[in-house]
């Protein structure tokens, strides 16, 4: 991994730099994500700081933040879902373009892991669309397999979407 590329989760005054990363990843990749960059553009920037302020914060949702030589670069979120089992999820991973094949990418789902951990988790899910065969590549590169659903992208509902999952041991402090 490049000793250049560190990951620190968001601060909660970073509304304005997640708003950057989050219409980036949408302008680069918008095959790989629910939201679309029309959603995206016409949010409010109040929605983007309360959304840093909750994931700086929150237990149950966190954005961890890539950077590279101090410039943001890259994002995924992590969260734990609402059923019964709180289930953990990554989500909305991107690594900007000209940092990639770096380990960022690696950094990034490592870290959210190790947080999600740290609350508990034993699994990781991650939402993967059946198209996204880079995204797919990367995630089985990581150690992530299939978790045992495949449903249609609701954006998109003649698209599919599998879910991946990757063992963590809870409360440790690095993915096995
Ligand atoms: C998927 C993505 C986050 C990977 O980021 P990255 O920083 O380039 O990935 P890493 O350098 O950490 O890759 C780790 C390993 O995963 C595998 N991998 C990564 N990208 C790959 C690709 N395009 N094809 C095949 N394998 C790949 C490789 O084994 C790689 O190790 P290597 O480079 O030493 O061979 C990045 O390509 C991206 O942002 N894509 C667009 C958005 C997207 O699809 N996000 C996922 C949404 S579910």
């Amino acid at each position: 991994m490049s000793s250049s590329l560190t990951v620190r989760r968001i601060a909660a005054d970073q509304g304005a730099t997640l708003r950057e990363l989050r219409t980036a990843s949408l302008r680069d990749a918008p095959y790989a994500f629910d939201e679309t960059l029309e959603e995206a553009l016409s949010e409010k920037a109040e929605t983007f700081d309360a959304a840093a302020a909750r994931y700086a914060e929150s237990e149950a949702a966190a954005t961890f933040i890539l950077y590279t030589e101090g410039h943001p670069a890259g994002l995924i979120g992590a969260y734990f879902d609402e059923t019964p089992e709180h289930k953990a999820f990554v989500c909305a991973l991107w690594v900007a373009p000209a940092v990639r094949h770096l380990r960022g990418g690696e950094l990034l789902v490592n870290t959210a892991s190790v947080w999600l951990a740290e609350g508990g988790a034993s699994e990781i899910h991650a939402w993967i669309a059946d198209a996204n065969r880079n995204a797919m590549r990367f995630y089985s590169a990581l150690g992530f397999g299939p978790g045992g659903e495949h449903q249609p992208i609701a954006r998109v509902p003649q698209e599919w979407q599998t879910l991946l999952v990757r063992s963590v041991k809870p409360g440790h402090t690095a993915p096995h």
